[in-house]
């Protein structure tokens, strides 16, 4: 028997992050075996009873819910993971809370701010513990970006650069809505690549960078109809294909963010820039172990970019895994993330980014769209 303490996980939606979560939960006490408490695949929640019984069975969860409410309602349940599509993460999370469960909720947090508003009061009156799962702060070439800057090193930040790019909707034959396409449908996205995609490199910039005071943005939507899967008809196209903006940064740096599902050749083109007086950053999701750094400071004949494999047992997480020269990948970030909530967890507090901080997020994407629509300059208002 485990001397950890038990940390029973209700899981609500098993598909993509379904998995990553869960195989978090499955891999953490054996690499971080420090941790006291271990998480234990209590219930897993679909809407049907077959599938979610195979993925049960699949993955070992103990039972099953049909119903996300019969979840929240279970005493043996001690946190709820919220994977379903972002139209329902407002209405589970705040069930969670007043039930008095902790929280692990997919992003983005919510569908806009005021939604997000209302989750953030529903986590913090009932005291919950809570994460939002931006989990490309736990990359450890992102992770060692941040400890980086935070020592100074980069100096004055002149310029913060993201994209985020995909090429999987060019297609115009590709309906819109139902399960496995709920992405094209802005009733149950909020929105398209600026929620799906850029709320990803808001939550890092924000992270890195500070907070975004004011945006300049452009949206665009290339397929004008699409077949909605839930109605057979032809409908409008409520979602932003594309969108593109300028921002400025309250430390004085000048943001420049691009997403699209449109730039054929693309499948998840993460890159990251930033810019400052003594030295620069550059990351690629493609290659998720380097960190590339450039620093004025080494002397002139032999000053360049530097490619840092991050897989030293003295950068971020990397003790945890193998030995120095193996990389790790994108699953990894998920298990850190539950490491980190479960160290939290110990000593009473929400894993960073909390609700709270999800919800200035949501405040740059809100901004964003107004900007788009409005064809104007947006303060983001959290
Ligand atoms: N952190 C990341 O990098 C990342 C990556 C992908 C998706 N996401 C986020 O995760 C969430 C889920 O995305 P996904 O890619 O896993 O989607 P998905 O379509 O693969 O899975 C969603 C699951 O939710 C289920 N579901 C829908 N409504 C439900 C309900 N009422 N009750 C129970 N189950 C329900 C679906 O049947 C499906 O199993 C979204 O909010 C998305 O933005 C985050």
């Amino acid at each position: 028997m485990s001397s950890k303490k038990p940390l029973n996980i209700g899981l609500v939606g098993y598909g993509f992050m379904g998995r990553t979560h869960t195989n978090g939960y499955k891999r953490v006490n054996d690499f971080f075996p420090e941790l006291a408490y271990r998480p234990v695949l209590k219930a897993v929640c679909g809407r049907s009873a077959e599938g979610t019984q195979a993925f049960a069975d699949q993955w070992g969860y103990e039972s099953i819910e049909t119903d996300w409410r019969k979840l929240i309602e279970r005493k043996d349940i001690d946190a709820i993971d919220i994977c379903t599509p972002n139209n329902s993460h407002a209405e589970i999370a705040i069930a969670a809370a007043k039930a008095g469960k902790m929280i692990l909720c997919e992003k983005p947090l919510s569908m806009n701010t005021a939604e997000g508003h209302k989750m953030v009061e529903a986590v913090e009156s009932a005291g919950v513990l809570n994460t939002v799962w931006y989990n490309y702060r736990r990359v450890p070439a992102v992770t060692l970006a941040k400890k980086l800057i935070d020592e100074g090193r980069l100096g004055k930040v002149f310029h913060y650069r993201a994209n985020f790019l995909q090429d999987w909707t060019i297609n115009a034959d590709l309906p819109q809505g139902g399960t496995a396409l709920w992405r094209l449908d802005a009733a149950a996205a909020g929105s398209g690549v600026t929620g799906d995609l850029l709320a990803h490199c808001i939550d890092t910039a924000l992270w890195l960078n500070g907070s975004i005071s004011d945006v300049s943005a452009m949206t665009e939507t290339f397929v004008k109809e699409r077949t909605h899967t839930l109605t057979g008809k032809v409908e409008k196209v409520s979602i932003d294909d594309a969108c593109a903006f300028l921002c400025h940064f309250s430390n004085g740096s000048l943001g420049l963010f691009e997403s699209t599902r449109y730039a054929r050749g693309h499948k998840a083109l993460y890159t990251l820039e930033i810019n400052g007086e003594n030295a620069s950053i550059r990351w690629d999701l493609h290659d998720l172990h380097r960190l590339e750094y450039f620093d004025y400071k080494d002397e002139g004949q032999i000053r360049g970019w530097k490619s840092i494999h991050v897989t030293d047992g003295d950068h971020p997480y990397m003790k945890h895994w193998w030995v120095p020269g193996l990389q790790i990948g994108y699953e990894h970030t998920f298990v850190h993330q539950v490491a980190d909530f479960l160290a939290n967890v110990e000593h009473g507090k929400s894993t960073s980014p909390t609700f709270r901080e999800a919800l200035e997020t949501q405040a740059v994407c809100d901004a964003v769209l107004a900007s788009a629509k409005g064809r104007s300059w947006e303060d983001v208002k959290v």
